[in-house]
């Protein structure tokens, strides 16, 4: 009997050192020490010894059972240690390799340039008013001396969203709505920035853009102060040598009207697709201020003159930044985008 606890003792501890999982240690546990193990059978055996030999025999087999239960919880303990380092091994950070960088975003060319003209016209003392985007057919025409059988509607083919609101063609309504609340105070000097809507689509022309409508009233403004005021515009915006040239024009708001161009930054002046080969690329139109407009605004067109300008965001985009089509701005190509910081 004696001998037969050796043996058993020999084969356990040899199977448990052999043991490399948990699932097999936990087989080898219940085979010796079970119920059904046989440690247990070896104990039961005990009835069929001597009387006098079995308190020496259990102790014995006790013993043997206390040692192999700690046997087995040292090699769990150290399998489960392994099992843990395997783990750590998996999840190991590397902490000498590179950051990965964060995609941040930035801002778009086009919020960029309507931020540097508004610096441009904080300088010269102007402040900032907004309209809606919506706007109804008398502050879009109407009261921008533009009746509903004028066929200066036609210049701007437009949005309709029911016979008295439309998507704005122009930020001229602003000049409307300013003068609306501040006569007849002096002087008005504001610039508007916003986005307008019209039927147009092709390199230089988008269904919808940006405009910055720009407005002065005092009294004796004149043409010199409305030329003087867009040539240094122009220079801040392009260069202290940028040459700029107006071209009389019609607008039923002003009187007289000129738009005024910039020579192709595209081309230096020779031609080419952005200015459809005439060398000069149209940004504005401006003039000055109706009477009527003055008039229907609250201002006496015999005490106040002003001048008015509305300029084309996309196209000075276009000229600042050498982009020969205006449709990018609209695109969302990050790889269009990523080049404007
Ligand atoms: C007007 O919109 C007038 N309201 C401007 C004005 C304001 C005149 C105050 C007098 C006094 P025009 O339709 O020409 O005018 O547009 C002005 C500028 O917007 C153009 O010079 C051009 O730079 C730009 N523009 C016009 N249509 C488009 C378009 N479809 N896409 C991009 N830019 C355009
Ligand atoms: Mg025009």
């Amino acid at each position: 009997m004696l001998k037969k606890l050796k043996e058993l003792e020999d084969q356990s501890r040899q199977s448990i050192a052999g043991v490399n999982n948990l699932a097999e240690l936990k087989e080898i546990k219940v085979k010796l020490l079970g119920k059904k193990g046989a440690l247990t059978a070896l104990l039961r055996s005990l009835g069929t010894v001597a009387p006098e030999e079995r308190p020496g025999l259990g102790r014995e087999a006790n013993i043997l059972r206390e040692e192999l239960e700690r046997v087995i919880e040292l090699k769990e303990s150290s399998l489960r240690d392994l099992v843990k380092a395997g783990q750590w091994e998996q999840e190991r950070i590397d902490v000498t390799l590179p950051g990965r960088p964060i995609d941040s975003g930035q801002k778009h060319p086009l919020t960029i340039i309507i931020e540097e003209i508004k610096e441009i016209f904080y300088g010269l003392g102007f402040q900032v008013a907004y309209g809606p985007d919506i706007e109804s057919d008398y502050y879009n025409f109407e009261a921008l001396n533009i009746p509903a059988d004028h066929p200066a509607r036609d210049m701007q083919d437009s949005f309709y969203l029911n016979p008295q609101l439309l998507l704005r063609t122009h930020t001229s309504p602003v000049q409307i709505r300013v003068m609306e609340k501040l006569a007849p105070n002096l002087p008005v000097r504001i610039i508007a920035p916003g986005k307008v809507y019209r039927r147009d689509d092709d390199a230089t022309h988008s269904p919808m853009f940006h405009q910055v409508e720009g407005l002065v009233v005092d009294r004796d403004i004149t043409f010199a102060d409305l030329k003087g005021t867009l040539l240094l515009f122009a220079r801040e915006m392009f260069g202290s040598d940028q040459k700029i040239r107006l071209r009389p024009s019609y607008f039923p708001f002003t009187e007289p009207s000129a738009e005024v161009d910039i020579l192709c930054v595209m081309c230096g002046g020779k031609g080419c697709r952005v200015c459809s080969n005439t060398g000069w690329l149209e940004i504005l139109g401006s003039g000055m201020v109706h009477p009527r407009v003055l008039e229907v605004s609250g201002y006496n067109p015999r005490e106040v003159t002003g001048f008015a300008f509305g300029m084309g965001v996309e196209r000075i985009a276009m000229l600042k930044y050498g982009v020969s089509d205006l449709r990018l701005f609209f695109s969302n190509d990050l790889r269009f985008l990523k080049q404007f910081g």
